[in-house]
């Protein structure tokens, strides 16, 4: 039995997660959950999965929290301070962080400096802070399983392989909403037909990112810090079904890939159970069914975000910081219709070029770099505001 805490229970890999426990009680025991502010949610899942301790991100939904769950033995805490406590709190073998952007690096790495070995959704602090984490990681004896599915993919075909002889690494990139549409038609784009990803159902922001192929972009930085390897060594390629969900080539030129259906609960039942396999009562591939996959280059003219996550890397220090932040205050700001579709790309481009660049050797570093960049991307937003 291993005993969990889940960073962002109440979002879209949160709840996969929950479903998993659901079906393994005999494996998992929930002792800590962390959400936003959607307390319906938290309520339920208290009730369901009796966590010893949950944190919210406000005093107020910790107030409205308590006063719904007073027959419940449950300790509430509130604000980072809560959630970062929830995430250290002793007693769990395993944390699934899984709270989206920025604000999941310090309970992140709170968790690894308390020893817990981490399964990774919430890709932006490895963005933010990859060397960071990883030097603490490696300092605290902790292994980072990731859940995203292409590193999944990518850590499951490396399985068994030397470092020595992976050649590249290839993340395919479903190409998100509105891969068909051209730059003119894209700039009319409503943030209603950006959120109709065509494969995976997520959580707002990530859907988003998904439509600009900054996912992509972040996920290049991931697996730079995830696998350590340099970004000239890792490639993209367009794959619209999402059945493969990435390679790893090796010397000999041979590639190994990992496929199913896109199903997070796959990826994330992988990182919580490394290295057994749980027994997943889902449909299975029916690769003959499928009949073709199709495969193309990403479009960097339509799409400058996938390049933007390269150039972050190229740089180094700061940058990947400041382009994570950029991006959580332009997605936001396109989301509630502060700027156009091709405008979330300009705002990070411009805000990256203001920017001085220096060394991540500290949390506090790519904290101040992140503010720094929060500030000057929210001038540009009302800069290109519509
Ligand atoms: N969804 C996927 O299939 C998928 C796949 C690969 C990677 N990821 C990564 O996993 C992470 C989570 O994605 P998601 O799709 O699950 O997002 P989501 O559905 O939007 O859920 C985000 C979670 O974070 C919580 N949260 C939001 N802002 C917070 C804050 N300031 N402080 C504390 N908690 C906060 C939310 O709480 P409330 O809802 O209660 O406000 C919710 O529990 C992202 O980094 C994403 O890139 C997701």
């Amino acid at each position: 039995m291993k005993s969990i805490i889940i960073l962002g229970s109440t979002g879209s890999i949160g709840t996969n997660t929950l479903d998993i426990v659901q079906r393994f009680p005999e494996d998992f025991r929930v002792i800590g959950m962390t959400g936003g502010g959607n307390i319906e949610r938290l309520e339920a899942q208290i009730r369901s999965f009796k966590p010893q301790a949950v944190a919210v991100s406000t005093e107020s939904s910790a107030a409205m929290l308590r006063a719904r769950c007073l027959d419940l033995p449950v300790e509430i805490l509130a604000g980072e301070e809560g959630i970062t406590q929830v995430a250290a709190m002793p007693g769990a073998d395993l944390v699934i962080s899984a709270i989206v952007g920025a604000a999941g690096l310090v309970p992140t790495l709170a968790a690894i400096r308390s020893g817990k070995h981490i399964a990774l959704a919430n890709k932006e602090p490895m963005v933010m802070a990859g060397k960071l984490m990883q030097d603490e990681a490696r300092k605290h004896g902790v292994k980072i399983f990731p859940v995203d599915s292409e590193h999944s993919a990518i850590f499951q075909s490396l399985e068994g392989h030397r470092l020595e002889d992976v050649r590249r690494l290839i993340l395919t990139a479903s190409g998100g909403a509105l891969w068909t549409l051209t730059k003119e038609q894209l700039q009319d784009v409503t943030p209603e037909r950006a959120l109709q990803h065509p494969n995976w159902k997520m959580g707002s922001k990530i859907t988003i990112d998904s439509a600009t192929l900054m996912n992509k972009g972040l996920e290049v930085v991931e697996a730079r810090w995830l696998f350590s390897i340099s970004e000239s060594r890792i490639d993209v390629v367009v794959h619209r079904e999402s059945i493969i969900h990435s390679l790893v080539e090796y010397t000999d030129r041979s590639m190994i890939a990992q496929l199913g259906l896109p199903d997070m609960r796959t990826p994330i039942s992988y990182a919580m159970r490394y290295p057994e396999r749980l027994p997943l009562d889902l449909p299975s591939l029916d690769l003959a069914e499928v009949g073709t996959l199709t495969f193309c280059k990403p479009d960097h003219d339509r799409f400058p975000c996938l390049n933007l996550g390269y150039e972050s890397l190229r740089v180094g220090g700061t940058m990947p910081a400041v382009l994570n932040a950029a991006n959580e205050i332009a997605v936001d700001a396109f989301l509630n219709g502060g700027i156009r579709f091709l405008g979330i790309a300009e705002v990070i481009r411009n805000t990256m070029d203001a920017h001085t660049c220096r060394d991540v050797s500290s949390l506090d570093d790519a904290l101040e770099a992140d503010r720094w960049a929060r500030v000057k991307a929210d001038s540009l937003v009302h800069a290109f505001s519509r």
